[in-house]
């Protein structure tokens, strides 16, 4: 590993959609300058690069190749933000170059999921350790700010005096993703199921373990979900979705889930039964990005609705202008009363997660979430698809799990069909 330094240079894998919200949050990240961007896309770099000298948060420029990137002494450290489809071809560029010495890096950073499937989260985890390279898990929602503070209030004052919380919810509910690979089960590894209950089961068993306590004070023991494709394969939706990909999503024949919901059941070390329930959509049409999250114990409870923001701004039905992002993540409409998320970057918690990645890297630190724990969040998501085709509850883990790729991420899962 590379000699650690007092400020770090960042290269980015991926100019989408997540890149830009990280650099938009590096305003609030200290000691740590964006300095790079790949992208094969070289339009979608230089705009990315070009976002970040904007802000101020580092000279950034685009590179011709993640070796490149690796190899220019400046860049200390990688964020891996490109599809899902692309992490193990990204992972293994990154650990060749460090291995044969091109390049010396601290650590790598990586989006949810860590892999498709436990195989593909395995092989993360095996290349990062085989580089020697510090590791982080980029999972905002363990860092959002009323998540942590809510946390550290309901165990500090209800589980100290009352015994510990034993139900944690968290649902994450939008309109749809925002481009078409993320709707093809086989580039994306699932439906929504894979894309956004990875976050809620990670935020959820956070709020269940005690502060400081490490991911082995929970054991999963068992889990049950459920899956269904609601909206997205009604006839007006299916020839929406052709047409946004040119023909290629055909959700008649190829959908993915848009509902699903998972029930994990926990032990912790003194023998309790712990519960996660969590709901996650595509098929949710309100003012934007919903998340949810709730905890609850014998004399307590605490509740986030991001989507009960502080600011509300109204739009009479003369205001018509473009439709837009600018209110709130995955916004559905402009006019009426709209609610307004000041600051996403910060709330939804990518400001914290990147300082404390950032911190970690400088002190030569494994982060506190890390790729071991994007490994067990991708367990847990494959349990519950494993759960929805055996239609049952499965004790946990499973066997064959090690190896096993969801129907729906093979092309073969269709719930009109069955029966
Ligand atoms: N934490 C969150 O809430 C959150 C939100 C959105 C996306 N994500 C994750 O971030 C990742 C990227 O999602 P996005 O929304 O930015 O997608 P996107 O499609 O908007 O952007 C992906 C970018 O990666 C580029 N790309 C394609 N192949 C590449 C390769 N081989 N190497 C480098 N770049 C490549 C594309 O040209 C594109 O610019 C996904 O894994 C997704 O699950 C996380």
């Amino acid at each position: 590993m590379k000699t650690i330094k007092k400020n770090l240079g960042i290269g980015f894998i991926g100019g989408g959609f997540i890149t830009r919200f990280h650099i938009r949050s590096w305003v609030g990240v200290r000691n740590a300058d964006i300095l790079g961007i790949y992208d094969p896309d070289q339009k979608r770099a230089g705009e990315a690069a070009a976002l970040a000298r904007q802000l101020k948060v580092g000279e950034a420029r685009p590179y011709k190749s993640i070796t490149d990137m690796v190899a220019d002494p400046a860049i200390d450290a990688i964020w891996i933000c490109s599809p899902n489809y692309t992490r193990i071809a990204v992972m293994e560029e990154i650990a060749e170059a460090v291995i044969k010495g091109k390049g010396e890096l601290i650590g790598v950073t990586c989006e949810k999921p860590l892999g498709r499937n436990v195989r593909e989260a395995r092989r993360m985890l095996q290349l990062v350790q085989k580089a020697r390279l510090l590791d982080g898990y980029l999972e905002n929602q363990v860092f959002a700010p009323a998540v942590v503070r809510g946390k550290e209030i309901i165990w500090a004052r209800g589980a100290r005096l009352c015994g510990r919380p034993y139900l944690a919810r968290a649902a994450e509910e939008h309109s749809g993703p925002h481009m078409p690979w993320f709707w093809e089960g086989e580039l994306q590894g699932g439906g929504v199921l894979n894309d956004m209950m990875c976050h809620s089961v990670e935020e959820a068993r956070f709020m269940l373990t005690p502060p400081g306590a490490s991911r082995e004070e929970l054991t999963p023991v068992k889990v049950t979900a459920y899956a269904h494709c609601l909206k997205w394969q009604l006839p007006e939706y299916v020839d929406h979705l052709k047409r946004i990909s040119g023909g290629k999503l055909d959700y008649d024949s190829r959908p993915a889930e848009d509902f699903a919901r998972s029930v994990v059941e926990y032990k912790d070390r003194q023998g309790n039964i712990l519960v996660v329930e969590t709901t996650t959509s595509w098929c949710y049409v309100g003012a934007g990005l919903r998340l949810t999250m709730e905890l609850l114990g014998p004399e307590y409870s605490m509740q986030v609705n991001t989507l009960d923001s502080g600011l509300k701004v109204f739009f009479s039905r003369r205001v018509k202008g473009k439709a837009g992002e600018d209110l709130v993540e995955k916004q559905n409409a402009e006019v009426g009363l709209m609610p307004v998320v000041s600051s996403e970057e910060h709330e939804y918690g990518y400001t914290a997660e990147n300082r404390h990645m950032v911190e970690s890297f400088l002190e030569g630190k494994r982060p506190m979430e890390n790729f071991s724990d994007g490994v067990n969040v991708t367990e847990l998501l494959m349990t519950a698809y494993m759960s929805i085709e055996k239609d049952k509850a499965l004790p946990f883990p499973p066997p064959g799990l090690d190896s096993f790729i969801p129907a729906v991420a093979r092309g073969q899962w269709n719930p009109r069909k069955k029966k």
